[in-house]
């Protein structure tokens, strides 16, 4: 039975979410090639943002605008939301006023829960667990940028810093594509250390063949890396770490810089979410490098799988690929 909600990829099969990868690029190129495609006409998407965005709130919108929808922005603290009204009333009356929800909230029950008791799709929009939306447009872009001759499956993906909920979500789709995730970060700030996501890759790599590790070597870690992927120090679970610890735990060794890059692959590529705080994380030789980078192509596919995602579960997958063939004379 097709899913109601996107909440955690964990729900879905590798096939699945394949599918998803793949209606989105069909939808770019449809959209890129020039052909409107109007699929989510006169639907209306509600976006509930707990915390301030600039892409995933203006890649949602900007989606829906151009499926012929329309998008309406719950900002923080606008809604009654969880304060005024309960969770579960809330989810009961936006599921009568819009045709699917996404949210953006700082505790991972809120969505849930908001899923939960909705009669429409709810789509997360990061939580403090994971980023679900964000690995969709990850997996786009490192197909896009596939490495000659090699396949997903072939893939070394490595996560390298903080065990934020974007590596951990990173880590799911990974393994769960069958690819080769490794965490280099400090003991302490590894995957490892985060009890909630535990055994999640393991159970992955039993059933699509790929692996998984954390470690603090860089040898091990960086030899053969197709993809290099970070994001901010902040310590985002217990508590923000205050500058003079970010700087203290992981710099200058997890800071991603050309030497860094130069360890991987020849050809190896650096990801990252963004926003990035330039200087910490990453250096601006590394963001900037026009073959090295792909972290705006990575931004770009925001949209790209929002797309494919609010398609999917508003099940207009098969007719918008039916159109999208259509008009590229399939
Ligand atoms: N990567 C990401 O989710 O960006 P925003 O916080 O700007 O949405």
């Amino acid at each position: 039975m097709a899913k109601k909600d996107y909440i955690t990829t964990q729900d879905f099969t590798k096939e699945e979410l394949l599918d998803i990868v793949h209606l989105s690029l069909l939808i770019k190129e449809n959209i890129k090639a020039g052909y409107p495609l109007n699929v989510l006409y006169h639907k209306t998407l509600g976006m509930i943002f707990e915390q301030s965005s600039t892409r995933t709130r203006v890649s949602f919108e900007t989606a829906m605008t151009q499926l012929g929808g329309h998008a309406q922005y719950l900002a923080p603290g606008q809604i009654q939301l969880g304060k005024h009204e309960s969770m579960k009333d809330t989810s009961i009356v936006l599921s009568r006023l819009v045709d699917v929800m996404m949210a953006r909230v700082q505790q991972h029950k809120t969505v849930a829960e908001l899923a939960h008791y909705a009669t429409v799709p709810v789509i997360n929009g990061m939580s403090d667990y994971n980023h679900p939306t964000q690995e969709m447009g990850d997996v786009i872009t490192m197909f896009e940028h596939m490495p000659e001759g090699k396949s997903f499956e072939d893939l070394k993906v490595v996560f390298v810093g903080d065990a934020t909920q974007v590596c951990a979500s990173l880590m799911m789709i990974v393994t769960k594509l069958g690819g080769h995730f490794v965490h280099y970060g400090p003991k302490g700030f590894q995957l490892d250390d985060r009890p909630q996501y535990a055994g999640i890759a393991e159970e992955n790599c039993k059933v699509s063949g790929g692996s998984y590790m954390c470690t603090e070597d860089p040898e091990v870690a960086l030899t053969d890396a197709d993809f290099i992927y970070t994001d901010v120090w902040y310590g985002l679970y217990e508590a923000e770490l205050s500058e003079e610890d970010r700087m203290r735990i992981f710099y200058p060794k997890y800071q991603v810089s050309m030497d860094m890059m130069r360890m991987a692959a020849p050809n190896a590529k650096f990801l990252h979410c963004l926003p990035a705080s330039r200087g910490e994380e990453v250096t601006d030789e590394v963001m900037d490098h026009p073959t090295v980078s792909v972290c705006f192509d990575q931004a770009e596919n925001r949209l790209t799988a929002m797309r494919g995602l609010l398609v999917y579960f508003m099940g207009k997958m098969d007719e918008t690929i039916e159109i999208c063939n259509k008009n590229l004379g399939r």
